[in-house]
């Protein structure tokens, strides 16, 4: 008998539970399966009184989208996918400014040769020697790294009217096509600097930025220029760190990086050269901003050019929004013994954007991100973490998705429900490749 009543409650309750949830229109018979999704999206869209969760009722290719890191653009001539940047009102992409990022770079290691330079020319040939480890030949940041350092130091041959940034091999000579010597003056005597070898740092199973394959490099390189190799440069410090430790630590080698991190960092007081802080800090900030702004319904300046309710606010010296290109870039700080005890923390939220939101007026919502390669150092070690320091300030409930760095499908393959989210945050394998991802959030 008790189980009877209580099976007659269970269905009175279902009964009013399923009418409840079709009760967007206040029509009851609405509450039905000949519901179209058009028309379920455009009653959804003009209820506002839906509750916050209520995140599956955007058509999945209305949601906001943010590319990070590895921007939506052809790998061989650089060129911007709009397409995919402009995919609908809410995307956007974040990175930082690589030409400026790349100047620095640049700079910072030609200023170390300058101010060393007695020290500099290990062998006393008045050749300076270095070697340049490659990132990924069809990333624009890695490009523009390649470039900023060449043009630097005199040693860039034009292509196409920017920096060649080609792969040289070795260069034992000086007889390779795609740089040149170039030179250097200080204190009335003037030095030859060569870039003696370069290389991509890709794995055999195609996973670029390696930092293994760069560690490795560094011991084919050693043994055929042994102290013609007076510097060591890297598109980053993953693979700059690996080179390092594998080598110019004990050889007391100057070695530069990219990315400010922490064992980077600390490794300066050990004679790492220097590196560049791409202001990771604000940039996994306007990362889940943008997301956080989109799904608030309000101006995307909040918090970023215009402060918050809370007080977050960014200053314009720390990054630039450009419109045309739909793309939010942080700007780069150099790195050296001058100034790194600055930068020991590159997991450090920062301050001026580290104020927590409150719930009621900014919900909990769901957001899918992925990472291109979980052993990315930069991402793994610095963007990640700093991610999640911003996800809870944010009330963003992020589910981090790590790639292997060489399949696209291994991270699609794992974007196979997005009505779940309420937003979403990419990193491509190839910058080439975001019809893969729009194309599972258009169905
Ligand atoms: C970072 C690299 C990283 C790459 C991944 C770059 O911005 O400097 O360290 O490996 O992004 O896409």
């Amino acid at each position: 008998m008790k189980k009877k009543v209580f099976l007659m409650m269970m269905a009175a309750l279902l009964t009013f539970s399923m009418t409840a949830c079709g009760s967007d229109n206040s029509s009851p018979d609405e509450a039905d399966t000949s519901k179209q999704p058009e028309q379920a999206e455009q009653s959804d869209q003009t209820d506002q009184s839906k509750p916050a969760d209520s995140g599956t009722e955007v058509t999945n290719k209305d949601k906001p989208l943010v590319w990070f890191n590895r921007q939506p653009s052809n790998s061989s001539t650089g060129e911007l996918d709009m397409a995919a940047l402009t995919f609908n009102d809410n995307t956007y992409y974040v990175g930082f400014d690589a030409n400026q990022g790349a100047e620095l770079q640049g700079t910072m290691v030609k200023d170390y040769i300058e101010k060393n330079i007695d020290k500099i020319d290990r062998n006393g040939d008045g050749t300076i020697g270095y070697v340049l480890a490659i990132g990924d030949i069809g990333h624009n940041d890695s490009i523009a790294r390649t470039r900023g350092v060449r043009k630097a130091l005199g040693t860039g041959l034009d292509k196409d009217g920017n920096v060649n940034s080609e792969p040289i091999g070795t260069n034992t000579d000086g007889s390779a096509v795609a740089v040149q010597d170039g030179s250097i003056e200080v204190g009335g005597k003037t030095y030859v600097v060569r870039e003696l070898a370069s290389q991509e740092m890709k794995n055999s199973a195609g996973a670029t930025w390696d930092a293994a394959t760069a560690g490795n490099t560094i011991g084919t390189w050693s043994s055929s220029f042994g102290d013609q190799i007076d510097v060591v440069v890297s598109n980053n410090d993953g693979m700059g760190m690996s080179m390092f430790n594998a080598w110019s630590k004990d050889n007391k080698v100057p070695t530069f990086g990219y990315d400010a991190n922490n064992d980077a960092v600390a490794a300066i007081a050990e004679g790492y050269g220097g590196t560049i802080s791409q202001h990771a800090d604000v940039q996994a900030y306007l990362t889940l901003r943008v997301l956080r702004n989109a799904l608030d319904g309000v101006d995307i300046d909040t918090g970023i050019g215009t402060a918050d309710e809370a007080g977050n606010v960014l200053s314009s010296d720390v990054y630039v929004y450009k419109e045309a290109e739909r793309s939010y870039y942080a700007l780069n700080v150099a790195v050296t013994s001058d100034n790194y005890q600055e930068f020991s923390d590159s997991t450090k939220v920062y301050e001026p954007v580290s104020k927590q939101l409150d719930a009621s007026g900014h919900p909990v919502k769901k957001i899918w991100l992925d990472i291109y390669n979980a052993a990315d150092n930069f991402l793994s070690s610095t963007y990640q973490p700093l991610l999640q320091n911003y996800d809870d300030l944010l009330n963003l409930e992020v589910d981090y998705i790590g790639g292997d760095g060489q399949t696209e499908s291994n991270i699609t393959n794992r974007l196979g429900n997005p009505g779940q989210y309420d937003a979403f945050a990419i990193n491509m394998v190839k910058t080439d490749n975001a019809a893969s991802y729009t194309s599972l959030l258009s169905q």
